[in-house]
């Protein structure tokens, strides 16, 4: 080999020599960023884990807080709102009645002939529609002109129906899925507005008075018999048609319950009530907070972005309900994503995608549970998804895994929280195996209360829709009560009660 030839054939050896060495120098760089990836992703479950005996404190601190809120006003962070209500609709009822439902962002009016006998309830007219999104933070006569007038159309178009007509007096049950603290069960003025809404005038007013007037100005001859929360209406339906039932819970884009109580263990408003010895109380639980709560820094970031930012302003149901969830999955896979730039794509392109390729609220919620129930082996649905809202359509599937599995990290914290939350109930009134509470400290270890079949309605696109979610809710409420006791608590899903509840309760307080 000449000079030449041999200087050629060095310079070849020292250049894929130096090609090999960045290739495995990125190689090196792209597994170590890989492995801090897996690091963070490790991390989180961690900080998001709920091992039996974490919700089990939940429980406890959910049943002390519940006592304390019904021990004096202001004496918990759970409002434990007295709805009036202190005789669920016993199957009687007959005639026809109407509800109107006010929810975050749909509007519902609808009608349902009550046959006197619990199984013969007619089949509902009902008419859905989405509420302008400008009406949500405009003033209270806009949002409730726009009501009346919908549920005056609602009215006309029964027209000449021979046996509406006979109606003599309309009356309405409405619902409105908002804190409200109730003077009677057919008014209550609004404490504050949750889950995007944010009309100022409105806060401090009776949400009935504001309806009636509105109704008045439209020439809608209708009354309002019953104001209830949507848990509310939950109960009544699904207690109609099953007498064991003792609490609904709701989990869409808020969340919320309520349940029976004795009103003998309402000590704030003692000699207020007339005694039929019970009450629903309306719990409010989006406001329970407790330092048993599983918190990670995604959950810190979300509450000081949201618009009601205070530490623990509404921390349980920036936890669980569909209005955060899909934010949170997407700030933990954001992070993971930052750190992968470079290694994700081969086209180059960055994946900071999940901070701006999903909507928000719900609907972030919603492409999240897409990806998650995805179960083909390649994670289709999940390259669909990232590829029709970011135009990527090389995601490794390592990576299509990772973001399947932040999904299911906050997905499963979620469900089991809500799960200790009901549970926390059972144990309030004594229905958990246990001896429930007494004087705000929970007992342990007293297994001495009666195992009657209870049943909790469960109403919220989050648990009906999203079966991952149903399924780790109903797993962990069984896991808590433990083999014994989970065959006496029934989950039961409850669909459109919470309207067809209120016109049930409309027609027991007519
Ligand atoms: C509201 C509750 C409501 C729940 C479910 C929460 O944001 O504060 O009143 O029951 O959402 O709709």
């Amino acid at each position: 080999m000449g000079k030449v030839g041999f200087g050629v054939a060095v310079s070849c050896a020292v250049a894929s020599c130096a090609i090999a060495a960045i290739l495995v120098s990125r190689r090196v760089k792209s597994r170590r960023k890989w492995n801090r990836v897996v690091g963070v992703l490790r991390e989180l479950e961690e900080e998001c884990s709920t091992p039996v005996g974490r919700l089990r404190q939940v429980v406890d601190a959910m049943a002390v807080e519940m006592h304390a809120g019904l021990a004096s006003e202001g004496g918990s962070k759970l409002k434990m709102l007295l709805t009036f209500i202190d005789n669920l609709p016993s199957g009687s009822e007959k005639g026809t009645y109407y509800a109107l439902h006010l929810d975050s962002t749909d509007f519902k009016v609808l009608r349902v002939q009550l046959g006197g006998k619990r199984s013969t309830i007619s089949e509902p007219n009902v008419e859905q529609q989405p509420i302008p999104q400008h009406l949500m933070t405009s003033t209270s006569e806009d949002l409730f002109d726009f009501v009346a007038s919908s549920l005056k159309q609602f009215v006309e178009r029964e027209g000449n129906d021979s046996e509406l007509q006979l109606v003599k007096r309309r009356d309405l049950g409405f619902t409105f899925s908002f804190p409200v603290k109730q003077m009677s069960a057919s008014s209550g003025i609004l404490i504050k507005w949750t889950k995007g809404f944010a009309i100022k005038d409105m806060v401090g007013k009776d949400v009935v008075g504001c309806l009636q007037q509105a109704m008045t100005k439209r020439g809608l001859d209708m009354r309002v018999a019953a104001l209830v929360n949507d848990t509310v209406g939950t109960l009544a339906l699904e207690h109609y048609h099953d007498e064991d039932t003792v609490a609904a819970v709701i989990i869409g884009t808020g969340t919320n319950a309520c349940y029976v109580e004795r009103a003998d263990a309402i000590i704030k408003s003692q000699g207020l009530l007339k005694s039929s010895g019970a009450m629903v109380v309306n719990i409010e639980w989006g406001n329970f907070w407790s330092s048993h709560l599983p918190r990670t820094s995604y959950d810190i970031d979300l509450d000081a972005d949201s618009p009601n930012p205070n530490d623990q302003a509404r921390g349980f149901e920036k936890m669980i309900s569909g209005m955060y969830l899909g934010d949170i999955v997407r700030r933990g896979a954001a992070y993971c994503a930052l750190m992968l730039i470079s290694v994700v794509t081969t086209s180059g392109k960055q994946i900071l995608f999940i901070r701006y390729a999903i909507g928000s609220g719900m609907d972030e919620t919603s492409v999240m549970a897409d990806m998650h129930e995805d179960d083909s082996p390649d994670l289709r649905e999940v390259a669909k998804i990232l590829e029709d809202t970011l135009e990527i359509s090389d995601i490794p599937l390592k990576v299509r895994k990772l973001i399947v599995k932040v999904c299911d990290v906050v997905t499963r914290r979620a469900a089991r929280l809500a799960a200790a939350g009901i549970v926390g109930i059972l144990k309030k009134i004594g229905r958990d195996g246990s001896s429930g509470i007494t004087s705000g400290r929970a007992k342990t270890g007293d297994e001495s209360s009666s195992k009657m079949r209870t049943v909790v309605a469960i109403e919220g696109g989050l648990y009906i829709r999203y079966s991952n979610f149903r399924e780790y809710l109903n797993e962990a409420v069984a896991e808590i009560l433990g083999a014994e006791m989970a065959p006496h608590v029934i989950l039961r899903v409850s669909e459109d009660g919470s309207g067809i509840g209120a016109a049930i309760l409309a027609a027991s307080h007519s």
